[in-house]
């Protein structure tokens, strides 16, 4: 009898991971073994029968924020995601498979993201983990990525913790001390301000990393925080902090914050009077921050990871075949960073030969140059993207492409 059960959790794995075409796995439950598998507690998921590590299909998990608060980034990160695995599979798949997407929704909200991506591995049995652009979400995946061993790479979260998570974990992205170093920059060279007052979001580890950065290399240009002052994520009135961020006289006011609050913020601080450039980061980036905030939003700056009328033939190839698929939209930079995840997965897997978690993330961290519709990107050993920003401005109710910064 002991032959038969599959009787260590390395037994188990090892079937599992077996691509032999024959599911060792799947035969021994036929054989009514299936109890054997109850290891830790839990019923490890059939990832050698289903789609995830045998057949002919390449099972990859993605987790998005596709409803609630910010249903933008998902909706944009997984249509750019889904249209780099259509593109694949049209191209003939990877080591001669074909991906197949798995997305759930996150719906925006804390503690969803650990749900659904210990589904994603345990249950359907993905080999990479695509997700997420919110960095608290991402922060709430990573150590259950790592502890699988399975590679996850976020698309757009910046902030510095996701990747010190562990060598599983990687990003398409540039981190928040680069960006927040662009915009302090910026604010001191472009805008000439002396002064500015920082509004944060402390219900965001984006926010608050990106708020500290912002203020260490503002103050490092010679510049000035003459006030410094909190919101929480959802918030409808921020009357009282920006009259006392107006009574501080700023010359700007850096705001890293989310598009939907942003937009309020921008109504309330024009209602208010409050008439210096508002600036932020990459989480401005939503044709719904013009669509709630009009005119408020105008000539305010942003920092984000590319621009669609950037120019490049990478950039206007994937601009056109976006349009093609999703009815004449424009990619943001959510869209343009979720396509490039899916590459730079699909560019790891053929360089490894396999999709073996371990060597997909040797492969991962060993990129020195790959040619994304961000940017070139160079892994470092943080298995960050090192790469460079855009600035936009708000104009017209468009983002019009200001200037480009090298890392
Ligand atoms: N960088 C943001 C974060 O880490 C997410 C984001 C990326 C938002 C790109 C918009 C565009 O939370």
């Amino acid at each position: 009898m002991k032959n038969n059960l599959l009787s260590s959790q390395a037994d188990v794995q090892r079937v599992a991971e077996s691509k032999d075409g024959i599911c060792a796995l799947d035969q021994a439950i036929k054989r009514g073994l299936l109890l054997s598998l109850v290891i830790g507690g839990g019923i490890l998921g059939l990832s050698g029968c289903g789609p995830g590590g045998g057949g002919d299909t390449i099972l990859v998990g993605e987790f998005a924020s596709l409803t609630g608060k910010e249903a933008t980034f998902g909706i944009s990160s997984h249509e750019g995601t889904l249209l780099a695995i259509e593109e694949l599979n049209a191209a003939g798949g990877v080591l001669g498979k074909k991906l197949e997407l798995k997305t759930e929704d996150d719906q925006s909200k804390a503690g969803e993201p650990a749900n659904v991506v210990n589904k994603l591995i345990s249950k359907d049995g993905v080999v990479a983990i695509l997700g997420e652009v919110a960095s608290s979400r991402s922060l709430e995946a990573a150590p259950i990525c790592q502890q699988n061993g399975i590679p996850m790479i976020s698309p757009a979260s910046t902030n510095p913790k996701v990747t010190e998570t562990g060598d599983f974990i990687f990003r398409v992205c540039f981190i928040d001390p680069f960006q927040g170093t662009v915009m302090a920059n910026f604010a001191t060279n472009t805008l000439k301000a002396k002064k500015v007052a920082v509004f944060t979001d402390v219900k965001s580890d984006y926010s608050k990393g990106l708020a500290k950065f912002f203020k260490e290399g503002f103050t490092k240009t010679g510049g000035q925080i003459v006030s410094e002052l909190d919101f929480n994520g959802g918030d409808k009135d921020f009357k009282a902090q920006l009259t006392a961020i107006k009574s501080a006289a700023p010359d700007a006011v850096f705001v890293p914050g989310y598009y939907t609050d942003v937009a309020l913020i921008c109504i309330q601080a024009k209602q208010l009077g409050l008439d210096v450039p508002l600036i932020g980061g990459d989480g401005w980036e939503s044709d719904t921050l013009v669509k709630i905030g009009g005119g408020a939003v105008e000539g305010h700056y942003f920092s984000t990871h590319y621009s669609s009328d950037a120019g490049s033939p990478k950039v206007t190839a994937f601009v056109a075949a976006y349009k093609k698929r999703y009815n004449g939209k424009l990619p943001d930079a959510m869209a343009a960073l979720g396509y490039d995840s899916a590459m730079f997965l699909a560019d790891a897997i053929k360089r490894a030969g396999s999709t073996e978690g371990a060597k997909m993330r040797d492969a991962l961290a060993a990129t020195k140059e790959f040619d994304a519709v961000t940017g070139k990107i160079a892994i470092n050993g943080q298995r960050d993207a090192v790469k460079s920003a855009v600035i936009l401005q708000v104009k017209g109710g468009a983002f019009k492409f200001v200037e480009t910064v090298a890392p």
